[in-house]
């Protein structure tokens, strides 16, 4: 399973980089604003820092308007995968981006039949939020596991990134479903290396290192 980190904080994804483990980032208009910083600053940033996919979002809601910035976001970089809504004109984009050869991620996907709409368009990636559903009471890995097993049934080649992860057990519980990629809080991310008993055999580790003859 890959992994993305899901942020548009540009020292977060240094970080993540630093580990070796990282295969690509998720911005959203949320995520940017966070940063406090422009869009055009933030992502010719992270554009330099990551080779893998950089999904970056479309912010016009109309056909015209998401293939406009569409072609002009993919045109910032090799990486960038152009990320649109799932309604009617997302999709429509996503088909006619998709003809063009240009990377799509479809986000803000709460259903498995909006994800068989997004892969029909050819999108690259299908952006399902468990987290979300998880919020409303809803089972949000229940939807990953309808959309892997449709998505098999069917031959797509939509690969299925799970977003608005929460804690490491929603990356667990993915990595078990077959879902291609998951995109991760920058902390959570940071969370997968913890367990009590690596800290607690290191310390023992170095201790008894200590009363080897010779070594300090
Ligand atoms: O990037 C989309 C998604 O991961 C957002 O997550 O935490 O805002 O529901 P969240």
């Amino acid at each position: 399973m890959k992994f993305f980190v899901d942020t548009a904080d540009v020292a977060e994804i240094r970080r993540a980089v630093a580990w070796g483990i990282l295969d690509g980032v998720t911005t959203n208009p949320t995520l940017v604003a966070k940063t406090g910083r422009r869009f055009e600053d933030v992502r010719s940033e992270i554009l330099q820092l990551v080779q893998g996919p950089v999904s970056l979002e479309v912010t016009d809601m109309t056909l015209e308007g998401m293939l406009t910035q569409g072609r002009q976001l993919a045109a910032l970089g090799k990486q960038v995968v152009v990320k649109l809504p799932l309604t009617r004109e997302g999709i429509a984009a996503c088909k006619q981006l998709t003809d063009e050869g240009i990377r799509t991620n479809v986000t803000l996907c709460f259903s498995a039949n909006q994800a068989l709409l997004a892969a029909k368009a050819g999108a690259t990636y299908i952006s399902p939020f468990v987290g979300r559903l998880d919020d409303i009471s809803q089972d949000g890995m229940g939807l990953i596991a309808d959309i892997v097993q449709i998505y098999k049934n069917y031959g797509f080649a939509t690969q299925v990134l799970v977003a608005s992860v929460r804690h490491p057990t929603h990356i667990l519980q993915a990595a078990k479903l077959g879902a291609h990629v998951c995109t991760v809080p920058y902390k959570v991310l940071d969370q997968l290396f913890n367990h009590p008993l690596t800290d607690l055999g290191n310390e023992q580790f170095l201790k008894d290192w200590a009363k080897v003859p010779g070594q300090a």
